[in-house]
């Protein structure tokens, strides 16, 4: 008997290399034990001997092209009998090149279906892991995630999660084992219990509003909706609380729904549509930030919302005297529902506290309350607003702007300036100066702090956030005049 020791569960390359090695010596399939390290231990009682060294140059067996790709599927199924299933193929593969052909051989048969297990599963879990944001020792916050696959598909998926999360420090925990991404590096470490993950928090709540706002009765299939998202996950998401009362309550909104379409567009639609409009526009008088923030969940005043988790609205207290306007919200700002949390809202907050800002007199926003994007692979790549999109968005800057009466607008960038300003300058032009706003006041104008963040060396990014707490110090002299 010949023992495997694999470095974990999912180890394809360490199955790989031994099987190499095992179908140049000849080794048979039934003379092999595959050990993982949260495998049982091995109760065979005769002592095993090492994998054969290969002769040098030697090259192995040959393989068609797609069974690598099938192997590292199969090899993440939770079935301790995948790696021998695999070495049996591949040694079947040397006399039959056309053995994955045939569907019904039952090891064939067998590893379709466990790499079709594992690919849901894969699919489970980008749909279905939900991070918390949690504090972390350098203050920096995290966020967290708790996740149970049925089979060992972290690694297999741990790539999906650092392209889509790219700008955000996670870690997604299993009993199998960790996904670590701090912005630079993937690691994995050991699995670990569920105590270990952190329990509710707002977040959760943002996820519950997002999943009874796309819930549609009318296409409501309980069996499906059980084979889309197994009842086992349910425990793990925050919506799941509202699932009962939601099917409960889903014949009667659906006849609604069906009762309140309409047949044909009445004649008199478009004036309809105004006053909706109108009766949309919150009243400014006691209905205040909040409610602006709460009307504008809803806003589709541009098309971008289309692309976007949510509307990003401006956060800071009513009594702030200072506006910053920035551009739109990025990656996370749109993941978080936050205003500048992301890289470019860090070194934000540096320069602030550098300029002698304190972040209560200062409301921030952007020109643009939806990230607008353009979805590239697994990417969303940030898309600069256009200005009818500036335009239209412009609505609730006012608004903004009529409930603050700040002592200052700040404009961070061209598409700041644009939108207080309704002119198009270039910021290198009209840095430093103070310009007028129809609707603001007094506009001072200053970079977007993603520029410092786009320049390579550190020489130049030093020298660049010097000058711009040099403008925002210069912001402040004049709101302040000290
Ligand atoms: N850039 C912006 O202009 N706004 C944000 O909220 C984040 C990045």
């Amino acid at each position: 008997m010949i023992r495997v020791d694999l470095a974990h569960a999912a180890d394809f390359d360490g199955w790989r290399e031994a099987a190499r090695r095992l179908a140049i010596a000849g080794v048979a399939p039934a003379d092999v034990i595959w050990q993982t390290p949260d495998g049982a231990q091995d109760l065979f009682a005769a002592p095993a001997q090492a994998l054969p060294e290969a002769p040098e140059g030697e090259k192995g067996p040959r393989v068609p092209r797609e069974f690598p790709d099938l192997a590292r599927y199969v090899i993440c199924h939770a079935d301790p009998a995948r790696f021998s299933l695999l070495y049996r193929l591949l040694l079947r593969l040397q006399d039959q090149p056309r053995l994955l052909d045939h569907a019904t051989d039952d090891d064939v048969h067998l590893a379709n279906a466990m790499a079709k297990a594992v690919s849901r599963e894969r699919h489970k879990m980008t749909a279905f892991v939900r991070f918390r944001e949690v504090a972390s020792e350098d203050g920096e916050g995290a966020f967290v995630a708790w996740f149970e696959p049925e089979h060992h598909v972290v690694r297999l998926t741990a790539p999906f999660f650092r392209d889509r999360f790219a700008n955000m420090r996670w870690s997604i925990l299993t009993p199998d084992v960790c996904a670590h991404w701090d912005r630079k590096t993937l690691r994995f470490t050991e699995g670990v219990s569920r105590d270990q993950a952190p329990g509710a928090d707002r977040l959760e709540d943002y996820w519950r509003t997002y999943y009874a706002s796309i819930f549609n009765p009318a296409r409501l299939k309980v069996a499906t909706m059980k084979r889309e998202m197994p009842v086992p996950y349910w425990k793990n998401l925050p919506e799941s609380s509202l699932i009962p009362a939601l099917i409960e309550r889903a014949e009667g909104r659906a006849t609604a729904m069906v009762d309140a379409a309409p047949t044909k567009a009445p004649k008199r639609s478009p004036k309809i549509v105004a006053r909706t409009e109108a009766a949309r526009t919150p009243k400014e008088a006691g209905v205040g930030l909040d409610g602006l923030r709460r009307e504008a969940e809803g806003c589709k005043r541009c098309p971008l919302w289309a692309n976007a988790t949510q509307t990003v609205f401006g956060e800071g207290g009513a009594e702030a005297e200072l506006l910053f306007v920035g551009e739109q919200p990025g990656d996370k700002e749109d993941l978080v529902g936050r205003p500048f949390v992301g890289p470019a809202g860090q070194m934000f907050d540096r320069a602030l506290a550098e300029a002698g800002i304190a972040r209560e007199r200062a409301y921030v926003t952007n020109a643009v309350k939806h990230f607008k994007n353009e979805p590239r692979g697994k990417r969303r790549l940030h898309k600069s607003p256009n200005i009818s999109e500036i335009n239209a968005c412009r609505w609730w800057l006012e608004k903004e702007t009529a409930l603050l009466k700040p002592r200052l607008a700040i404009a961070l960038g061209a598409s700041a300036v644009r939108s207080l300003t309704g002119e198009t300058h270039a910021v290198t032009k009209v840095r430093g100066q103070v310009l007028s706003s129809p609707f603001a006041g007094d506009v001072f104008v200053t970079i977007h702090p993603s520029f410092i963040l786009r320049l390579r060396e550190t020489e130049d990014r030093e020298r660049e956030f010097a000058a711009f707490v040099a403008d925002l110090t210069q912001a402040r002299q004049i709101a302040y005049g000290r």
